[in-house]
């Protein structure tokens, strides 16, 4: 604490986010105890150094008891103190830092502020007063939206609900000294004595239907509501104890555990090869303008990013400009068309510095590509591809500059998904790799760094699992039962329903080019060709696995089980009855197993990249914390029995167990 005239300042300073630390919060109650100690400080203000204010609490130390008051009981401290107290907020006041800020007598941010209780996306609820004194504040409409949506809300939509009084003009500090010594004298302005909004039951129930839909097997959402519920029918004091305690317990879930996990996973994937020096990336090409090559470019230029669009011909350039256009024009899309140059020139790329090829999935044309941006692209451009699949290193040696080619793989749609697979070649430069980590940051995408495989991490992982799914309709399961099962773990949806989205047709083309691959029991469940043959395409076509109704609903529909059924009578397939369990464990222990092998062939450098891969690539539940979290949790021992019986009763082709898988589950090891 320092002393500004009649003002004592309290600053905190806790690289890198002021996470509040058993330091900070034992240097906070000293600050405090000195404040209340010194008569001539009439008021106080609170802020931080660094980027923001308070980033909550501290994510690395929830395992452990912390040894320093705890942060609830000193915000508790802070609002029943007898001289005023502000909080001048900065960058991001999140979680504890915003409960902290909302138990101070009153609030002044910057113009950059930021609010939001995340604890909801760590499996968590505020457990300092958050669903108790913001309602107090703004009102049970935001307090939902930051408590239970994890949304975030700015400087100014703050000031508009009330949550903080002022925004600053001019330097933050400076605004808060003066605001305190307006405040000095007066009585301190509680957040707890305020009334809770009259509207509130109604808010809430209203809210509830639509959280418990959207909440899929996570708990936190709906316990915050409960909280925030539960403060409406009880006293501040009774509502506060039961906040803490439902934040306690939830501190010790599955759930917040697995979040937790990924929270640091993401972070601990950036690292992934960033030790290496990073080349310069101003202007960024796009060849192939697609649907993948169009989602691309909408990317690069919703990020700011100098971008030249290429297509072979003018007539398929137009179709993209126009696609890309209308994709522009709806509501929420930025238009960016300044950052776009249009071109049907390759040679339009030597101003790149990084191309990113995105043309269709054919070797030849791939090879012919790279090789002719070789010639074009400047020296020390990076030449990037989009492929799902297809040979790296093949790509860089037609290119003539194996270093300076890698894969950058995005996920339909590449303007929405947040993954990238980063895929080094075995002559791609350290400094590319490290380049395309740090650009896809740049752009907003979470990367993952990968080795060279075929379908390199979520195809790879993911072509396991649909290869099963196939397997079970010809033993017995219908689709539905299949989509069922996975929806019911926590998908967004199941591979048939995830088969339609993408479409038969583009299904039954990537079956086509492997097809001197597949095992003759792949071969034989031909199914994606069935359906194309029957006109089922898909979502798009109104029909595919499932029948689309005038709303775009799926149904069953009883032509598909016979389809299924008849399969089996005609190859003399045995149909049996298949439960859940079995479902579930084909389907994901698949993924797992195929996982496994991953970090035994050292294609990524550990699970937390195909954790992170799963999640936001697609939609393996979150709060399961990904593929090798959930195996670790359930123990790997059953998981290598389960495995190793469906080997038996599958084919060792098919199911088999990773020597990573058997040898953890021996040794009583895990993947974390
Ligand atoms: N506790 C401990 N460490 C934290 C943290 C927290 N609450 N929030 C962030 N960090 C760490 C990160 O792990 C990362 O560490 P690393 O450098 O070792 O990888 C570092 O701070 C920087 O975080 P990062 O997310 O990479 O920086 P950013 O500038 O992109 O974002 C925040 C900053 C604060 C917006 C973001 O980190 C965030 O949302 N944090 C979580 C806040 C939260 O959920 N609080 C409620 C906890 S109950």
């Amino acid at each position: 604490m320092v002393r500004d005239g009649d003002v004592a300042v309290i600053r905190i300073d806790e690289p890198p986010v002021n996470a509040a630390t058993d330091a900070v919060c034992a240097g906070l109650a000293a600050a405090l105890d000195a404040f209340e100690a010194d008569a001539a400080s009439r008021a106080a203000v609170i802020l931080c150094g660094g980027k923001g204010f308070i980033a909550g609490a501290d994510i690395k130390a929830m395992d452990a008891v912390p040894d320093a008051p705890p942060l609830p009981d000193l915000i508790d401290r802070i609002e029943a103190l007898d001289k005023p107290i502000l909080a001048a907020i900065h960058g991001p006041a999140l979680g504890g830092g915003l409960e902290l800020a909302l138990a101070c007598h009153g609030r002044i941010a910057g113009a950059d502020a930021r609010f939001g209780l995340p604890e909801v996306k760590l499996g968590l609820i505020p457990g300092a007063g958050g669903t108790q004194r913001l309602p107090r504040l703004a009102g049970i409409g935001i307090t939902i939206d930051l408590a239970v949506d994890g949304r975030e809300i700015d400087a100014a939509t703050a000031l508009s609900v009330g949550l903080i009084d002022a925004i600053a003009e001019g330097p933050l500090r400076e605004a808060a000294i003066a605001h305190a010594r307006t405040l000095a004298g007066q009585p301190p302005r509680r957040t707890r004595e305020l009334p809770m909004p009259a509207d509130g039951h109604a808010l809430v129930e209203a809210a509830a239907p639509k959280v418990a839909k959207k909440a899929r097997g996570r708990r936190a959402p709906l316990l915050a509501l409960d909280a925030i519920r539960f403060g409406l029918d009880h006293p501040f004091d009774e509502a506060l104890a039961n906040e803490k305690a439902v934040a306690i317990a939830a501190l010790r879930s599955e759930e917040s555990r697995a979040l937790r996990h990924l929270f640091l996973a993401e972070r601990r994937v950036r690292r992934d090869a960033a030790d290496a020096p990073t080349r310069t990336i101003a202007t960024v090409g796009v060849v192939g303008l697609g649907t993948m090559g169009r989602g691309i470019v909408q990317a690069l230029a919703a990020a700011g990013v100098e971008t030249i669009a290429v297509a072979r011909g003018d007539a398929s350039l137009a179709r993209a400009q126009a696609a890309v256009e209308k994709a522009w024009a709806k509501p929420g899309n930025t238009r960016a068309a300044a950052l776009v140059r249009w071109s049907s020139d390759l040679a339009a790329l030597a101003d790149a510095d990084l191309v990113i090829e995105s043309i269709g999935e054919a070797m030849v044309d791939k090879t012919a590509l790279f090789a002719a941006l070789g010639g074009i692209a400047k020296p020390g451009a990076i030449l990037a591809s989009n492929t799902s699949y297809l040979d790296i290193d093949a790509l860089a040696a037609a290119s003539g500059r194996a270093a300076d080619v890698a894969g950058l793989h995005f996920f339909n749609p590449a303007q929405v998904m947040r993954l990238v697979e980063v895929v080094a070649g075995a002559a791609t430069a350290p400094d590319v790799v490290a380049t395309l980590m740090g650009f896809a940051r740049r752009i907003g995408k979470i990367a993952i760094l990968s080795g060279v495989c075929d379908g390199f991490v979520v195809n790879r992982l993911l072509a396991k699992r649909s290869r099963e799914a196939y397997f079970l309709l010809e033993e017995g399961a219908s689709p539905y039962a299949v989509d069922r099962v996975i929806a019911g773990f926590g998908f967004p949806m199941g591979p048939f329903a995830l088969g339609d989205l993408a479409g038969i047709d583009v299904q039954r083309a990537a079956r086509i080019a492997r097809a001197d691959r597949l095992s003759p029991r792949e071969r034989r469940a031909d199914f994606v060709d069935q359906l194309f043959a029957a006109g089922r395409l898909g979502r798009r076509a109104g029909k595919g696995w499932y029948a689309y109704g005038e709303d775009g609903r799926p149904a069953p529909d009883p032509e598909i089980e016979s389809l299924v059924s008849a399969h089996g009578a005609r190859h003399g397939v045995a149909r049996r009855a298949i439960g859940e369990d079995e479902i579930r464990d084909r389907l994901i222990l698949a993924m797992v197993n195929e996982g496994a092998k991953l970090i035994d062939e050292g294609i990524v450098a550990g699970p937390d990249a195909i954790d992170i891969a799963l999640v936001h690539g697609i939609g393996f539940p979150a709060h399961l914390g990904g593929p090798m979290w959930w195996a670790d949790r359930q123990g790997l021992t059953g998981v290598a029995t389960t495995v190793t019986r469906f080997a038996a009763e599958q084919g060792d082709e098919y199911w088999q167990p990773a020597a990573g898988l058997l040898d953890r589950a021996a040794t009583n090891r895990t993947f974390y």
